[in-house]
């Protein structure tokens, strides 16, 4: 329109007059994608509702409510499975193109198994989409969101390499139900979190605890169930749908604490860690040479016969390599990494093996929980060193935004600040660096059930009542902002 032409303009101009710290305010790409994110188990509510089956978290918050913050559960959470048309009146409103959100595996497959389809729940589905689609939104879907189905958690969930065979039939279904709508999809959501924290550490559902062991199973499990997952839609799918499969990461920026060689050095071993498990093998067929290294090193120094990371078969890492057609992102901060060896030399996990440890600086402006810290530079060194290591791959930023801890804040002028800052960062890394950014979706539409955390942390650009039995959503001033940026293209003050 002649108003976006003006606006791109004034943008244009005002950079010529700009510092290097400013605000990078050359327009998006016409074809970039803006939209916001969100996740079923953290939005629908409707836990058992028309025949949903349970999953891991409806599991852990109602077998176990003291792991959660003031013992909040998602059973209502934003009642979006009943609300879903007033969730995309909020997407039209601010001018998305696309809209993130995940499918209940169990309210399309209550048992896990793709034997018995819940129709009601295909239906939800449906006419979420369709909704979408008649408002000109573009669906982005993740395949696993965190709800693996109970009925599977108790056969081992990822522990169990029949999960290969398990994911690829319910993403099979997914393809064949909903593909000729959704283009866009994305197998698992942070794979970090969900083998790092949910069978290493154990401190989100299934709350198992296998550092060192159990995590490095999980991973393996879940590469090779995403790499099913594409060659299904390669083989089956893509030729008469032309869409994408990708994963989702979840990446912090680490930094070297000092410019001390073994803390440079702990500092990539660190992203190796996070991205050599996960993404270099769905692009080159195996792990990170270095993260094989330090873990088959530290497992022969404790007697064991083998490495604790298990490896790949050749025919597995042929199957593996390159099932990857975009990285999705999700970052939200960035931490400082020095060499360490762990005291003790038994001791095992992920964040022992990599031999570093993290901490974040009190310089950083800190949002509402530990680990948020606002840190805008630090997504585009992340950007930079994605592209440097994997030959410029196509990146989608699935999740990027701040949380508070305080109820109702309408005027959220730090969560513009920051997402101001960040895509300032995001744009110079595409125009400057030449990554190759296609879109961004924000975390989150609409304040909602942040896990273990329950309510306590408010990450929406809409706020939403959760003492009121319809679940009232009011806007931030955020949104506005965001809906601004949207509709320009591009950044100003
Ligand atoms: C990561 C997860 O994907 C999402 O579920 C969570 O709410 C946000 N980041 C914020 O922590």
């Amino acid at each position: 329109t002649s108003m976006n032409k003006v606006a791109a303009l004034f943008c244009f101009t005002v950079i010529t007059f700009i510092n290097v710290n400013a605000l990078n305010t050359k327009p998006f790409p016409k074809d970039f994608k803006f939209g916001v994110a969100t996740a079923a188990y953290q939005i629908e509510g409707g836990w058992n509702e028309d025949g949903k089956g349970e999953n891991i978290w409806d599991h852990l918050v109602h077998t176990n409510p003291t792991a959660v913050a003031n013992n909040d559960t998602g059973d209502t959470a934003c009642d979006s499975y009943h609300k879903y048309k007033e969730d995309v009146a909020m997407l039209k409103y601010l001018g998305v193109s696309h809209y993130r959100f995940s499918l209940s595996w169990t309210r399309l497959l209550p048992n896990g198994f793709a034997n018995k389809v819940n129709q009601r729940g295909v239906q939800y589905y449906k006419n979420l989409i369709k909704e979408l689609k008649d408002n000109g939104i573009q669906p982005l879907v993740t395949l696993y969101h965190w709800e693996m189905p109970q009925t599977l958690q108790e056969l081992g969930g990822f522990l169990n390499n029949n999960f290969i065979d398990w994911f690829g039939d319910y993403a099979e279904l997914c393809f064949k139900l909903f593909g000729d709508d959704v283009t866009n999809w994305l197998t698992f959501n942070e794979p970090g979190p969900i083998c790092q924290h949910g069978y290493g550490l154990g401190d989100l559902a299934p709350l198992y605890k296998s550092p060192g062991i159990g995590e490095y199973i999980c991973g393996k499990n879940l590469v090779l169930a995403h790499a099913r997952a594409w060659h299904i839609y390669d083989d089956l799918f893509r030729s008469k749908q032309k869409g994408s499969v990708g994963i989702v990461i979840d990446s912090r920026w680490f930094e070297p604490e000092t410019n001390k060689t073994e803390d440079i050095q702990a500092a990539e071993v660190m992203r190796h860690f996070v991205w050599g498990t996960y993404i270099n093998p769905l692009i080159n067929g195996d792990h990170s040479s270095i993260v094989k290294e330090k873990i088959a090193k530290r497992s022969k120094q404790q007697g064991f016969k083998r490495s604790r990371l298990p490896e790949f078969t050749e025919e597995e890492q042929k199957y593996l390599k390159g099932t990857l057609d975009i990285i999705g992102l999700n970052h939200y901060s960035t931490y400082l990494i020095s060499a360490q060896k762990h005291p003790d030399p038994d001791a095992m996990g992920f964040y022992v093996d990599c031999e570093a440890v993290a901490r974040q600086s009190d310089d950083w402006e800190k949002g509402g929980t530990d680990w948020m810290r606002v840190v805008p530079w630090g997504i585009r060194k992340l950007l930079k060193w994605i592209k440097h290591t994997f030959n410029n791959p196509k990146i989608m930023i699935t999740e990027n935004g701040f949380c508070d801890n305080k109820d109702k804040l309408l005027d959220d002028d730090r969560r513009i600040n920051y997402i101001k800052t960040y895509l300032s960062n995001i744009r110079d890394a595409m125009d400057k660096d030449g990554v190759n950014v296609v879109g961004y979706t924000l975390w989150s539409l609409m304040d909602n059930f942040e896990w273990t955390l329950g309510y306590t942390q408010k990450f929406g650009i809409y706020h939403v009542d959760f003492n009121s039995p319809n679940r009232t959503r009011t806007k931030k001033k955020s949104a506005d902002y965001y809906k601004k940026v949207i509709a320009t293209r591009c950044l100003t003050d």
